[in-house]
């Protein structure tokens, strides 16, 4: 058996703290529960695709420990972050006769690990819960630090609440056989961690790119450690978005519109973020808060990653019109004016509002047919 490796970095929210662990051959691991509470079930959620990949080893994992280990695996994709998959989560936990003692782990991305975690902070008034993110963009952002919840019709991510993992295992080994696209995605979550709040990172992502498209387990190792701890500071200091943890979003903004706008899934989410942090530097830099250079930088790194850095056209009548309408729904609007993300040139975000007609401008640069 090949040793696992592991590198953990904690997250401290009083009562609610946890440990992240990163590593390779976690799943194969022994002692990947142990301190986690007695039950007798636990329901790993994961998906159609994931599931035939990894839930065997991990119910194996798990049955070491447990007596009663199920697995579900909802439909694939963003389309399915819904009230109805939702309701199928808890369906299976009635049917099974899950109490409030049942563990819920959460085997997938973003999409499996939001809506598990959601479901985990309803059902019975809450149930605990662990995170095994098997994407890219889940080990770095979104299993970390407690948003959960589902995509309404009207908006992205508008149900959900806060409610924290008791650990969050990232087996690195599962980036194998996730597909390029996906990979690019969730390089995107990584790469925004640089202008925000680290400019050594930016440069070390700059010099490593190719090693971690090239999935070099030792990179990755370090992209997921650093973003982990980055979110991790970030959280810890505002585990409910009433201020910092907002610069987590830097890109979101025209992001979440161009999700929405496109209908969810035909952008992925770290697309429309790749795409997002370019138009949220230029508008800084349209702002005076950063040089061209910087923008240039931003964007070359983000092209290097295999995202797209040219946003899609979503109104052929006013199509920036059609942006800000989206954007005025985003949840950091106050009272109507949309708040952005932006940089200011020494790798500190800020949070402010900016002059319809410079977002106009920019989008007006940004986006083609
Ligand atoms: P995803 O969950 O849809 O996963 C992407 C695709 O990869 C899916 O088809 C999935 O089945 C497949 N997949 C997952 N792991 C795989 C593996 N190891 N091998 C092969 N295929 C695999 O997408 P995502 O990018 O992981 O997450 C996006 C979601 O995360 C969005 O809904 C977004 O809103 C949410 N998000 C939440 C937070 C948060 O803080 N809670 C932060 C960022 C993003
Ligand atoms: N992904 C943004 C946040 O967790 O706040």
């Amino acid at each position: 058996m090949r040793i696992p490796y592991t590198q953990t970095v904690s997250i401290d929210l009083a009562e609610r703290s946890y440990d992240i662990h990163i590593g390779s051959g976690l799943m194969e691991g022994e002692g990947l529960f142990e301190g986690l509470p007695k039950a007798t079930s636990v329901l790993i959620v994961s998906n159609e695709t994931v599931a035939p990949l990894y839930a065997k080893q991990l119910q194996a994992a798990l049955g070491k420990k447990y007596p009663k280990v199920l697995t579900l695996a909802l439909p694939d994709g963003e389309v399915y972050k819904t009230w109805q998959t939702l309701n199928l989560i808890f369906d299976s936990l009635l049917q099974n006769g899950c109490d409030r003692k049942t563990l819920m782990v959460a085997l997938g991305g973003g999409v499996v690990g939001d809506m598990t975690g959601y479901a985990a902070a309803s059902f019975m008034r809450g149930v605990p819960f662990v995170q095994v993110p098997t994407t890219l963009l889940s080990q770095v952002d979104s299993s970390v630090g407690g948003k959960t919840g589902i995509n309404h019709p009207l908006g992205k991510n508008m149900v959900g609440a806060f409610y924290q993992p008791l650990r969050v295992i990232c087996d690195l080994d599962t980036l194998k056989t996730l597909p390029d696209r996906e990979l690019s995605a969730g390089l995107a979550e990584v790469i925004k961690y640089g202008p925000i709040a680290d400019l050594q990172f930016m440069d070390w992502l700059e010099h490593n790119m190719d090693r971690l498209l090239a999935r070099d387990v030792d990179a990755l190792a370090h992209a997921v450690k650093r973003s982990c701890e980055i979110k991790a500071w970030v959280v810890a200091q505002d585990e409910r978005e009433g201020g910092l943890r907002a610069i987590l979003n830097f890109g979101h903004t025209f992001g979440h519109a161009i999700e929405a706008g496109m209908g969810y899934g035909a952008w992925l989410h770290g697309e429309a973020v790749g795409c997002g942090m370019v138009m949220a530097a230029k508008l800084s830099q349209r702002l005076g808060l950063v040089d061209a250079a910087f923008v240039e930088r931003l964007q070359a790194l983000t092209v290097r990653a295999g995202l797209p850095v040219v946003g899609p056209v979503l109104d052929a009548g006013d199509n920036a019109g059609r942006y800000l309408e989206l954007m005025r729904l985003d949840k950091k609007s106050d009272a109507g004016e949309i708040k952005f993300v932006l940089i200011d040139g020494s790798s500190k975000a800020v949070v402010r509002g900016a002059p319809d007609a410079l977002v106009r401008e920019v989008i007006d640069a940004c986006c083609t047919a």
